[in-house]
């Protein structure tokens, strides 16, 4: 091969290396730093260490919390300790969470929650936890019925499936069914890297029911939270990396259709909707690198943001809490109950503000 042709190579493949890395950067927003936006009336809840990765609230104010997550890369307080979830009533103002005891023959010493979903039964009232499990970094979708006299989730089944090798968070849609979003297509963690290295736009949302499992959505890099829209039409689904927020319509058949992709200027974690108002919630990453490269000298930070008016020409996008760490680290997820916001973190603690 001639020397020319040679260095020719060399360049370009140089100059694509340096593309990726650029995209790489961009896509994590490495060079990130935080402007800080204050909220008055903020407490950290008391006794919660070791992070409060996804929140979810029924309709009368019992908040749930998963804690205890332990994922590839990023620091845990407590690594010994098995994940947890937490229950607390944002009607007593106490902010005391408090574990739910699992039924027995559940493998609770193993239990890394992720991405939790509650699904309240129309029929009979009955409350469902979808809870994402990785003990030992698999991916399992527990379901459990909540029975709040004995103050105890009842595990009901494990739904493992080929479509759900990396599920990051879930929508529940029936006491047996739910989505959910892939954060990898690959599950090998060493592929897993090589995949987020190219960024490739490999995966998507899956509909799981027992009998009907298919792919609903392609073409993410790292689908993240989710949520569903009060009327339960729509689906809302973050692209943890394209800094996007996804709606799509919803189908009688489960199928789902892209309906607009709204920009972020930052690191969408989880989602969640106001109950009242519709609006889309949601905490994230201002520099994804400091959650994953942990110095406790340059701290992730962390941001909550508000999304209002989704399904118009003009969604608002509002910053209503930054901060560099020095308060919560590693914000993952925010959820609004009558004038209380939640403020959940991947590894780090809980944050509740009164906004009103
Ligand atoms: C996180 O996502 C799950 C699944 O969509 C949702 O049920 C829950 O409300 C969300 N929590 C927060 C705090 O955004
Ligand atoms: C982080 O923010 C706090 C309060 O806003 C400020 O006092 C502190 O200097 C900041 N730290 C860094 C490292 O920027």
């Amino acid at each position: 091969m001639g020397t020319l042709l040679k260095t020719t190579i060399v360049g370009l493949l140089l100059a694509l290396l340096g593309e990726r890395i650029m995209n790489l950067c961009h896509r994590a927003r490495i060079f990130a730093e935080v402007n800080p936006v204050e909220l008055p009336n903020c407490q950290l809840l008391k006794g919660l260490e070791s992070g409060s990765e996804d929140i979810d609230v029924l309709p009368n104010g019992l908040a749930f919390l998963s804690t205890g997550l332990k994922f590839p890369g990023v620091v845990s307080f407590t690594p010994d300790k098995p994940g947890e979830i937490l229950l607390l009533d944002l009607n007593d103002g106490s902010l005391n969470a408090s574990p739910l005891r699992l039924s027995e023959g559940f493998d609770a010493a193993s239990f890394n929650p992720h991405g939790i979903s509650l699904y309240t039964d129309e029929k009979d009232g009955s409350v469902y936890l979808f809870v994402v499990n990785h003990p030992q970094l698999q991916s399992i979708i527990e379901i459990f019925k909540f029975e709040q006299e004995e103050n105890t989730l009842v595990h009901l089944k494990s739904v493992r499936h080929k479509l759900l090798n990396s599920v990051n968070d879930i929508v529940a849609v029936g006491p047996e069914s739910f989505y959910a979003t892939n954060d990898y297509y690959f599950s090998n963690l060493n592929m897993k890297f090589v995949e987020f290295l190219l960024g490739l736009s490999w995966t998507g949302i899956v509909y799981y029911s027992p009998g009907d499992v298919r792919h609903v959505a392609t073409g993410f890099y790292s689908g993240n939270g989710m949520a569903i829209s009060n009327d339960r039409k729509y689906i809302y689904a973050v692209d943890l990396t394209s800094h996007t927020l996804n709606v799509f319509e919803k189908h009688k058949d489960w199928s789902l259709t892209p309906v607009k992709s709204v920009k972020v200027n930052m690191l969408l974690d989880n989602l969640s909707v106001d109950p009242d108002t519709g609006d889309i919630w949601t905490a994230g990453h201002p520099n994804l690198f400091k959650v994953f490269v942990y110095n406790p000298e340059d701290l992730p930070g962390s941001e909550v943001v508000r999304v209002q008016n989704i399904h118009s020409d003009n969604p608002i996008v509002t910053t209503v809490y930054a901060n560099n760490g020095s308060v919560i680290q590693g914000g993952s997820c925010a959820s609004v109950y009558k004038g209380q916001l939640l403020v959940g973190t991947v590894f780090h603690r809980a944050m509740h503000c009164q906004l009103e």
